[in-house]
């Protein structure tokens, strides 16, 4: 996979895919990813990116013509883009679903947008996915830009050396995650579950099941209607719903409810 970023902050981006995961897997050539600064695009003096919105109001919106020329030098130096992703707080919310479908393609552009705004034209003719990152609006798409590449990166084979731990994402499956603990097994008073000392695999993985379905069900209920459940974890939501009657024999080992969600439930926020 190829992703070129196109941004007025090619450091900052570059920075970032220098590290961790992302820049390993650069260094391994499994991915090429490369910040563009949108800066070069331009064909003026003082290389003008942004101009006042037309109608007035504040801020300045980024002008179509450098980001059609990057795109389209991008387009000449590798091929069309499988994807061109403009990341704005109006877009579609980022996904481990998009994340995935993104993962599959060759050639990935992004265009880091600007929180004042994008010429429309842009969104109409330039871009294939207007993406957001979440209900809240930050000074520049540079991080939404850089979130969605490690979300989409990490998919990719090869990217995280464990296959398992991206095949076993809870979110993969639309739940969230269990509790995890490593040593020590007292820590300040707290000990760690004592099923997960026992070796017991079965009891260990029944106890995992719980924690998710009981850490969705508090925390992102509206995941419920979305999760893909296995039969196991529909018998044991069931039970946590209270509809089986039965409690499981794992109950006194599951983790406590989270204490600030649940203050924060009473106080009726
Ligand atoms: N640009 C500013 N805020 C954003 C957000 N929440 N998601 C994506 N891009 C953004």
């Amino acid at each position: 996979m190829t992703a070129d970023v196109i941004t007025i902050f090619p450091r900052l981006v570059e920075a970032v895919l220098a590290e961790g995961v992302l820049g390993r897997a650069r260094a391994r050539g499994i991915v090429e990813i490369r910040a563009r600064d949108l800066r070069d695009y331009t064909d003026d003096r003082h290389r003008t990116v942004d101009d006042m919105p037309y109608g007035g109001g504040p801020g300045m919106v980024l002008k179509p013509e450098p980001l059609f020329r990057a795109v389209e030098a991008i387009a000449a130096e590798r091929g069309a883009p499988s994807a061109v992703v403009l990341t704005s707080p109006q877009g579609v919310p980022l996904t481990h679903a998009l994340a995935e479908r993104l993962s599959h393609l060759d050639r990935l552009v992004v265009i880091c947008g600007r929180y004042e705004g994008v010429d429309e034209r842009v969104s109409q003719q330039l871009v294939t996915h207007e993406v957001s990152i979440g209900d809240y609006v930050l000074t520049g798409g540079e991080l939404p830009a850089l979130v969605l590449l490690d979300a989409v990166t990490r998919l990719v084979p090869g990217v995280v050396g464990d296959a398992e731990s991206v095949a076993g994402d809870s979110f993969a499956r639309g739940l969230l995650d269990h509790p995890q603990y490593t040593r020590p097994a007292v820590f300040r008073g707290t000990t760690v579950p004592d099923v997960l000392l026992s070796g017991h695999h079965a009891e260990i993985e029944r106890w995992r099941r719980q924690a998710r379905l009981q850490r969705t069900l508090e925390r992102r209920p509206d995941l419920m209607e979305t999760a893909l459940l296995t039969a196991d974890e529909r018998r044991e939501l069931d039970r946590l719903q209270g509809k089986a009657g039965t409690p499981p024999a794992a109950e006194a080992g599951a983790p406590p409810a989270n204490r600030l969600l649940k203050e924060r439930r009473d106080e009726g926020d």
